[in-house]
């Protein structure tokens, strides 16, 4: 089981401390120095209590080889402390200096046909090279000796978004560097071998020299997905390596002040397995960009499940999102009146103690000058930064929230960023698959039946769940499956879904049936067995199976052929689909008692409406949960002493709530005696004793 680091949370100054951090990324180094009193008058009017500093600022402070320039950053960090604003100082590592690729080209990053990362952006630095390893290291030093004593800087941030630009490295570094992680994970080749299952094309490897890198191999050719996984692995890991290297030479100098270093953890990437990166830092912290449309307070609040899992339910820091539109997709949606208070308050509910955007001021230049901003281009009398200033208010008026702990569901839908690589693996049965995306669809379902489920890593604590979904975890080790089998055994309950448990964690088909991970324990535990996989979309053929549930399934069904005696169909496929794919009445949800809890396995992928009534007709009666209002979802953070009732309206129509008696922290929508109209993103937070 993994653990975390000690958890502790960066102090604030002044009045604020205690409260709710609220700022973004400050660049001053970015502008001239005559803008930065005004940049503190209004951070102050806006209620900004913390600045992410220097993110990207090595070459300012490190102009040349052997010159450094640390005055600038002495005059902001002073000017910050006097206005009481704290700050979470970088390691300033994630964009090099020029002069250092100029000098060291080796130090670049290669792409999978060997050519060489040019720098001009960010991150174009290879996390195996020792040069840049030496030169980090040694910024790192320097910052720590000089401001580790500082008391306006109350937290490190170490690089920033590891991975985002140099996940993966096919450079000379890296392929000595995975030669030798394999060495260490397999420690003799004849493992490694069986493990890749190297026999195969004849690529069996005679010593570690001869592994290789998953480098482009020519067109059309498919590469090995255990040494595809091992890379996406080992890539990980090398990130992890360079952020534990940046913290431990802060922490050498500055041993008692906090670090973090930002994740991206939003439900359409998964960069990093940040389950193994949670425990390595002091507190966690995360960047989130919101989606347009209707899915933008479902997909938040599931990513945001994650983030608190993964800070064990400890409050956790926001250090990025958006005020408004980003500048990174082909169409950059606004976001609409209230959202961002809405979104700002969503994330305090599930957690964060923390509400920071990038960034502070829009820039006017550069790569990112269309991405909104704290303080837009059109200055402080605007509509955006009167929605700062609100949202700044509104977290001071909430500062009693700080610390409580988000109250946990009886669901737990089961993450597992290994899974998620292993789905992106192009030789399976079809492209389209995708966990982390089910486990959404999972999430947004529960919401859709008035519940709130909590996404919970693989490698974590989950016994405590009265019930586990586990979607489209492709890839299970044998051992994850015999938890879950004493799990079940002891009275768990469980649902598999359809492409779960199908390779095991050396992406190996466990053989004798589907699914078969565990050595055949899963099938044990479902009742079923499957022969063979029915993939939808082909052209000129059917492009849905009916279930005689009155579900539709459009992706992919297993082909169950033995179910045991005491197992359930509680749907099977029907239909002109059926008929064209010789499905017709063969099982698709089967329902199977198992030692003293219950599983059920769901063999075809299903729209959300069908998860939606399998929960309210299967699940919610037999585990006991009480369907709520799905037009809006309500939130606890709670301390020993109060509860922080928190409710969003999710619906994009108002929606009239009864007020119960309790204190009204905030109310975002019409307000009468007893009862409180929610209009679309409207909120409502109420105290009341525990
Ligand atoms: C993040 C990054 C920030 C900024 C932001 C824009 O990925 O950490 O520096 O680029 O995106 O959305």
């Amino acid at each position: 089981m993994l653990m975390n680091r000690a958890f502790t949370w960066p102090r604030l100054l002044g009045n604020s401390s205690g409260g709710i951090a609220y700022g973004g990324d400050y660049n001053p180094d970015q502008w001239p120095e005559s803008v930065w009193p005004e940049d503190i008058r209004l951070m102050q009017q806006a209620g900004v209590n913390v600045v992410a500093l220097g993110i990207f600022s090595w070459d300012r402070i490190q102009p040349a080889e052997d010159e450094w320039d640390f005055d600038w950053l002495d005059r902001i960090i002073a000017m910050l402390g006097c206005a009481d604003i704290s700050v979470d100082l970088a390691s300033a590592t994630a964009s090099a200096p020029l002069w250092l690729y100029e000098k060291y080209p080796q130090m670049l990053s290669r792409d999978k046909f060997g050519h060489a990362i040019n720098a001009g952006a960010r991150q174009s630095w290879s996390a195996s090279s020792p040069i840049f390893r030496e030169y980090a290291l040694e910024l790192c030093r320097r910052l720590a000796e000089r401001y580790g004593d500082n008391p306006t800087v109350t937290a490190w941030h170490v690089g920033n978004e590891y991975g985002w630009n140099n996940r993966h490295d096919y450079s000379d570094e890296a392929l000595r560097a995975f030669r030798a992680w394999c060495e260490c994970k397999y420690g003799s080749v004849e493992k490694l071998n069986e493990a890749w299952c190297s026999s195969f094309w004849s690529q069996e490897v005679r010593s570690f020299q001869e592994v290789l890198l998953p480098r482009h191999m020519g067109a059309d050719a498919m590469v090995n997905p255990a040494q595809q996984l091992d890379f996406e692995r080992f890539s990980n890991d090398a990130l992890l390596d360079c952020y534990c290297a940046e913290r431990d030479a802060i922490a050498a100098i500055c041993p008692d002040k906090p670090i973090t270093t930002n994740f991206m953890i939003s439900t359409d990437q998964c960069a990093m397995d940040y389950a193994q990166w949670g425990a390595e830092v002091d507190f966690v912290s995360n960047d989130h960009y919101f989606h347009e449309g209707e899915s933008h307070l479902d997909e938040l609040l599931c990513s945001d499940s994650l983030v608190s899992s993964i800070a064990r339910r400890h409050p956790w820091y926001l250090m990025e999102h958006s005020t408004s539109s980003v500048q990174w997709k082909p169409v950059n949606a606004r976001k609409c009146h209230g959202e961002l208070l809405r979104d700002a308050l969503a994330h305090v509910a599930m957690g964060a103690d923390a509400i920071n955007f990038f960034q502070w001021r829009q820039s006017r230049g550069g790569a990112e000058a269309f991405h909104s901003a704290m303080l837009p281009h059109a200055g402080a009398d605007t509509r955006l930064f009167r929605q700062v200033c609100e949202t700044g208010e509104a977290l001071k008026d909430l500062s009693e929230v700080a610390g409580t702990t988000v109250m946990p569901s009886r669901v737990g839908i089961l993450f597992d960023a290994q899974s998620q690589w292993s789905t992106e693996i192009p030789t399976l049965p079809t492209t389209k698959l995708d966990h982390w995306h089910d486990v959404r669809d999972w999430y947004r379902s529960f919401l859709d039946a008035g519940l709130r489920a909590d996404v919970v890593p693989l490698a974590h604590d989950w016994e405590q769940y009265d019930l586990l979904v586990l979607p489209t975890l492709f890839m299970l080790s044998d051992s994850a499956v015999r938890r879950l089998e004493r799990y079940v055994r002891g009275g768990g309950a469980i649902v598999v879904g359809y492409a779960t448990g199908i390779v095991n964690d050396a992406f190996q088909v466990s053989l004798g049936g589907y699914p078969g991970t565990g050595d055949g324990l899963l099938r044990t535990m479902l009742g079923v067995s499957g022969e063979e996989f029915n993939i939808l979309g082909a052209v000129g053929t059917a492009e849905h199976v009916e279930l005689s549930d009155g579900g539709m399934s459009r992706l992919w069904q297993t082909c169950l052929t033995r179910i045991d005696d005491d197992a359930e169909t509680l749907a099977a496929y029907t239909g002109a689909g059926a008929r064209e794919w010789e499905l017709s009445g063969m099982p698709a949800i089967v329902a199977h008692q198992y030692g003293g809890g219950r599983t059920w396995y769901i063999g075809c992928d299903v729209r959300r409406e069908d998860i939606t009534r399998f929960i309210c007709d299967q699940l919610a009666p037999q585990i006991g949960l009480e369907l709520g209002d799905p037009r809006v979802v309500s939130i606890d953070r709670a301390d020993d002493a109060h509860v922080f009732h928190c409710v969003f309206n999710r619906s994009g129509t108002d929606v009239e709530l009864c007020l119960t008696g309790a204190p009204v922290l905030l109310a975002r929508g019409s307000r009468g005696q007893d009862a409180v109209t929610l209009h679309a993103n409207g909120v409502l937070i109420m105290q009341s004793p525990r």
